[in-house]
């Protein structure tokens, strides 16, 4: 099988690649990726020697790179790229239009002019909105609040579009927040985790008490590994870990594993337009067969270990001019 993995070079997209080569010898990847910020060749340097994989630098707004790509012989496409920081998108929201929503339509083009098998959307929990009590289902409506999942769910509405009008094999997928190895230092995780690395303050917005579903990154890529295999064309799949946290509780947590006490957390103006809680319910995916391997503890503990080990990969990142500036726009 021939697997077009967009944003490849990104966090999620590079687990994914890296997953589906360890698991089948038989398949061929070839990532296409613009490179942009967090688009990072060193994501995927353990496995960019191997000749199932191969790499294009392009955008998927180009409908020319796109589709000399997908008559190659595509089978399945999964689109990883994405503008995905929610602060980025309140300072920037032009370029997630670009990308979210018509780089997608570019795909879904060469989806239905080449006829690809398969075509799956990655998309996040939070085109439904923030929810008080209970948990989004794949048939919640679509009450997006900020640039970011606006744009993810412009993208998704052409998917659901292109499968009603045209066929494209299209499934959906909305993933709860993911965590792990490789994530862009500007991620609460990721942010927190390497500020107290480098004995920097972590800047929690408002009170904290805002809930998000954890999942850790490997487990992603084994759920998209699954619906490709056994999910069905024109469904949407929610994908949670069930491990709901307060941000307050996430800090509590790296505290003590990387031993550091209270003085380190700064409470900082709220977000604009922040989502107070996330949670979907995944028993549609895990009647298919799919549960996570980690809990949000082992996960935890991995994922410090590894920032812990790599210092040289985020670094150079964390010296990224945007950083301050967003922080300066929206923390004192
Ligand atoms: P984030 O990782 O940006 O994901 P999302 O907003 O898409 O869920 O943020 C996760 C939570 O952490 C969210 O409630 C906002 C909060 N947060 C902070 O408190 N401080 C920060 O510096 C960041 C980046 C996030």
């Amino acid at each position: 099988m021939n697997i077009l993995v967009t944003g490849g070079c990104g966090f999620m997209g590079s687990h994914f690649i890296r997953h589906i080569l360890a698991t089948y010898p038989e398949y061929s990847i070839f990532n296409l990726d613009a490179l942009t910020y967090c688009g990072n060749p060193e994501n995927v340097k353990d496995i960019q020697d191997q000749s199932r994989y191969q790499f294009i630098k392009g955008d998927i707004t180009n409908q020319d790179v796109v589709n000399a790509l997908v008559s190659r012989g595509i089978d399945v496409i999964v689109n990883y790229a994405a503008e995905t920081h929610v602060d980025r998108s309140i300072l920037d929201p032009k370029s997630f239009v670009m990308t979210d929503v018509i780089g997608t339509h570019t795909l879904l083009e060469a989806a239905k002019k080449y006829a690809v098998k398969k075509y799956i959307q990655i998309s996040t929990d939070e085109v439904f909105g923030a929810i008080t009590v209970g948990s989004f289902t794949e048939e919640s409506p679509f009450q997006p609040n900020s640039p970011y999942a606006a744009s993810k769910a412009s993208g998704d509405l052409l998917c659901r579009a292109y499968n009603k009008t045209y066929g494209v094999p299209v499934i959906a997928t909305h993933s709860v927040n993911c965590y792990g190895p490789y994530q862009y230092p500007e991620k609460f995780i990721s942010l927190f985790i390497t500020n107290l690395l480098e004995e920097k303050k972590v800047p929690l917005y408002g009170d904290g008490a805002q809930v998000r579903e954890w999942l850790y990154v490997t487990d992603h890529a084994r759920a998209i590994d699954h619906i490709i295999h056994h999910g069905t064309v024109g469904e949407r799949y929610g994908i949670g870990s069930g491990e709901e946290r307060s941000n307050r509780d996430v800090v509590d947590n790296m505290l003590v594993l990387l031993e550091k006490n209270e003085e380190m957390v700064q409470y900082v103006t709220d977000r604009p337009g922040h989502d107070r809680r996330y949670s979907i319910d995944s028993s549609k995916l895990r009647i298919l067969g799919w549960t996570p391997e980690y809990s949000f503890d082992e996960g935890m503990r991995k994922t410090v270990e590894w920032y812990r080990g790599h210092p040289e990969w985020w670094r150079p990142l964390k010296n990224a001019s945007f950083n301050e500036y967003y922080k300066k726009q929206y923390q004192q």
